[in-house]
């Protein structure tokens, strides 16, 4: 088992030890230098569309599983004071970085290592207003705790946003042996085994759209990415990126239904190779009460499509359910 140094002073124990793991940081580290004003400006955006905000002036948004610490970058720069954290002393590493380039001894951003499975560290962080999870979870080595323990630091009307990877049965079954091998191979392997496959993928997604008529959306899938992130760097995430678990969205819906939260957007990969998206509320005072453990809320979508049937609360992001394939 790893003993994690807990930033508070006392050291846990990682209760999780998969034996493989993908060096997360390594990788966030090469992105870091292409980080620039343009990538900034697009992660600023997506927080902004996936929130429904313009701002996050006086917002407590705490970064899950900080990566390169450009979400929480984009949300300092939106006005909120920013608690970034994750288990990868690079990945920590590379968010000081950012902090150290943009906003130097800034007292709003608190850089730290810390695991979203350590109970008594979520428990000690205090409340947030929006707590930012994004392609976390489903690489901590046991998802379902990571995303009971996700939902403690959120405040009053805190909204939780939130990507998992989707359950494709049999493909994530091979999928999770594709980044087993990855992890175990020596490491002047791994490089041309992560080229080979990126290879393979890339050729196959590039006929797909160029039978289909389409070449230009996968030429936009290159330089239209999203978040401010690198194509590249995702798929040697995509590659590597272990512990790997996966859920179908009415799993996810179900497990924070049964908690008392809100489904306020949802965007779906399709069915396919990816992610699904989530944004959920901690619902108004009223509606909590009715939503105890393995009750239902009266307002709560019931379909498991996510499939909203209740009106727009105020906080909730923009609800524009609907597919994105990659
Ligand atoms: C795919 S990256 C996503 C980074 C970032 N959230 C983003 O949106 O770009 C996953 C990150 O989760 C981190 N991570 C894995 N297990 C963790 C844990 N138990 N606690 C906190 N972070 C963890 C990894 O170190 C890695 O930096």
């Amino acid at each position: 088992m790893h003993t994690v140094r807990s930033p508070r002073g006392t050291t846990d124990r990682d209760p999780v030890d998969t034996g493989v793991r993908f060096a997360f940081g390594e990788n966030w580290s090469r992105f870091l230098a292409s980080i620039d004003d343009a990538r900034i400006a697009e992660a600023e955006e997506a927080l902004r569309r996936m929130l429904g905000a313009q701002n996050l002036v006086n917002r407590r948004f705490l970064d899950v599983g900080s990566g390169s610490g450009l979400p929480g970058l984009a949300a300092r720069r939106l006005g909120a004071v920013v608690h970034s954290f994750d288990y990868d002393v690079d990945s920590v590493a590379c968010t000081a970085e950012l902090r150290r380039r943009y906003f130097p001894g800034d007292s709003s951003w608190t850089v730290e290592q810390g695991s979203v499975l350590d109970t008594s560290y979520m428990r000690s962080l205090g409340q947030f207003d929006v707590v930012y999870a994004w392609g976390v979870l489903h690489h901590t080595g046991d998802m379902w705790r990571a995303l009971d323990n996700a939902r403690i630091p959120l405040g009053p009307r805190g909204l939780l946003l939130i990507s998992i990877y989707n359950d494709q049965g049999g493909r994530s079954v091979a999928w999770r042996q594709v980044k087993k091998i990855y992890n175990k191979l020596p490491r002047r392997m791994r490089t041309l085994y992560a080229v080979g496959l990126i290879v393979l993928l890339e050729a196959t997604a590039a006929l797909g759209r160029i039978l289909t008529l389409q070449p230009q959306r996968y030429i936009r899938g290159w330089t239209c990415y999203g978040r401010g992130m690198s194509r590249w760097h995702d798929l040697v995430d995509w590659v590597g990126g272990y512990p790997f678990e996966v859920a179908k969205p009415e799993q996810i819906l179900d497990f924070y239904r049964d908690r008392g939260l809100t489904l306020c957007r949802l965007k779906t990969c399709g069915g396919g190779l990816g992610c699904n998206e989530y944004v959920f509320e901690v619902p108004p005072r009223r509606s909590r009460k009715l939503a105890g453990p393995g009750r239902r809320a009266a307002s709560q979508p019931t379909d498991g499509r996510g499939h909203q049937e209740q009106a727009r609360e105020p906080g909730c992001g923009s609800d524009d359910a609907g597919s994105a394939s990659r």
